[in-house]
């Protein structure tokens, strides 16, 4: 079987690891914006080109005749990416342009969670220009707001009160400078709790979940500093996360599942791919931060590690629309991810800086991202670089996996080395604790 892989960061090695591991071991080809070495060994054929181009990659996928087609991010999407393969008769994981809007619009997603009373739906607006926005921020108060560029941002057009904006005209500033170039925005109320990803696969019609992930997208330990695509994350052995309650997790499966109610209703269309829901669990209950069209990054690299199934088999069902619980199964381990980026990242990363990973030790667990090979050496080109995923009993031991095998790579890269450690995880927990003024069972 020849399958197609769009992309080619470590969502996308991930993606072809798990497809590499299939026993129906397919051909794997990939259409690339950059030269991964990583996808390259594992690809019988790599196109580099536009992969916004959707033209263009349907041709490549043509010429190599490719039987099934799984898209890794957003920007594809966007364009109609899973739209042009199917018209070919190219399956494709990924949902069709008009079903993508729940990642594409913030404000498509907050006015069709409205439009279908869907719990969990936060107070917004959404502007065009600086009318009414002072107002507005008003109204949601000092530290109570969030302000967001709609469309597609990579994770980096967000910026929270209290963290990144500190006064109204700051926050106004901000407004101002998304207005000058031509963005909307969304602001909406500020939301305090613990984060997390609920991704699952889905064939139209049934929804079968993944274990839970808590991603950390700040740059530095602590939660510090500017929002970045994610710096890492961890998952649980029981696939749950210490901080969540069973309603909490029921109510997060609940709002994927009516999301993709509302855009069964709305287009008559099966969403077949992943659904990522990003949500928070608060003081009252659990909310949603966003959905998302696709895999996370990286907390792909969290759940295919652990996937004990047939990769291709899941892809096979949910593009024939008869996806099974049965067909999904994931190892009682935990993981822990983390990245590697380039001094600076995310807002004035190094670019081209050599980097070494010669001394990683456990090479199935390694993930290239935004790196380029040239004349032997690997060179990081400014993004998330490289991601180790550290598996093991436990998330303890799963971090000292991770830790040391990141600090086995060699360049002027940081990490987080506080992600999936007791300290942090504690931390979150006990923040919960406080918040609900209830019990939970620390590390
Ligand atoms: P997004 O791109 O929507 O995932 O937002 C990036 C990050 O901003 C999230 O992971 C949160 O940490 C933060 N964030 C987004 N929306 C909210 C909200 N309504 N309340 C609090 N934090 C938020
Ligand atoms: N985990 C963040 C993202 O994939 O958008």
């Amino acid at each position: 079987m020849k399958i197609l892989i769009v992309g080619s960061g470590a969502r996308e090695h991930a993606l072809a690891k798990a497809l590499h591991r299939s026993p129906q071991q397919p051909e794997i080809y990939c259409c690339a914006s950059s030269n991964n070495p990583g996808i390259r060994n594992l690809a019988k054929g790599y196109w580099i080109g536009d992969i916004c181009q959707v033209e263009a990659v349907s041709k490549q996928a043509r010429q190599w005749q490719i039987e099934l087609a799984i898209i890794g991010p957003e920007a594809p999407l966007e364009q109609g990416l899973a739209d042009e393969l199917w018209a070919h008769a190219i399956p494709t994981i990924g949902p069709k342009k008009k079903l993508a809007q729940i990642e594409t619009s913030k404000a498509f997603t907050r006015n069709l969670l409205k439009k279908y009373h869907v719990k969990g739906s936060l107070e917004y607006r959404v502007f065009q220009g600086m009318a009414d926005v002072q107002e507005f921020l008003q109204h949601l108060g000092h530290d109570g707001y969030v302000i967001k560029a709609d469309g597609l941002m990579g994770g980096k057009g967000v910026k929270v009160a209290g963290e990144h904006l500190h006064s109204f005209q700051e926050a106004l500033q901000f407004c101002q400078e998304l207005t000058d170039l031509g963005h909307s925005f969304v602001i909406e109320e500020k939301l305090v709790g613990q984060e997390f990803s609920f991704l699952c696969f889905s064939d139209g019609t049934h929804l079968v979940p993944m274990p839970l992930v808590q991603d950390h997208k700040r740059a530095f330990d602590g939660d510090k500093g500017p929002n970045t695509g994610g710096m890492g994350s961890y998952s649980f052995a029981n696939h749950r996360l210490p901080f969540l309650s069973d309603t909490d997790i029921a109510s997060a499966f609940h709002m994927n599942e009516s999301i993709i109610d509302a855009l069964t209703a709305e287009y008559r269309e099966p969403y077949i791919g992943i659904l990522y829901g990003s949500f928070i669990a608060t003081k009252s209950g659990v909310q949603l931060i966003e959905f998302n069209a696709r895999f996370g990054d990286p907390e792909a690299l969290n759940v295919l590690a652990i996937l004990e199934s047939d990769f291709v088999r899941i892809c096979q069902q949910m593009v024939t629309g008869d996806l099974s619980h049965e067909a999904v199964r994931f190892a009682n381990l935990a993981t822990v991810c983390k990245y590697a980026v380039p001094q600076g990242y995310p807002d004035e990363p190094q670019k081209n800086v050599e980097i070494t990973i010669d001394a990683v030790q456990n090479r199935e667990q390694l993930y290239l991202a935004a790196v380029n090979e040239e004349d032997g050496k690997l060179l990081a080109t400014g993004s998330r670089a490289v991601a180790v995923v550290g598996v093991a009993d436990n998330i303890l031991a799963a971090e000292k996996i991770a830790e040391a095998e990141i600090q086995r790579i060699q360049g002027p890269l940081f990490h987080r080395q506080d992600i999936g450690t007791r300290e942090l995880i504690n931390r979150r927990i006990h923040q919960m604790q406080e918040l609900r003024q209830r019990d939970y069972r620390l590390l």
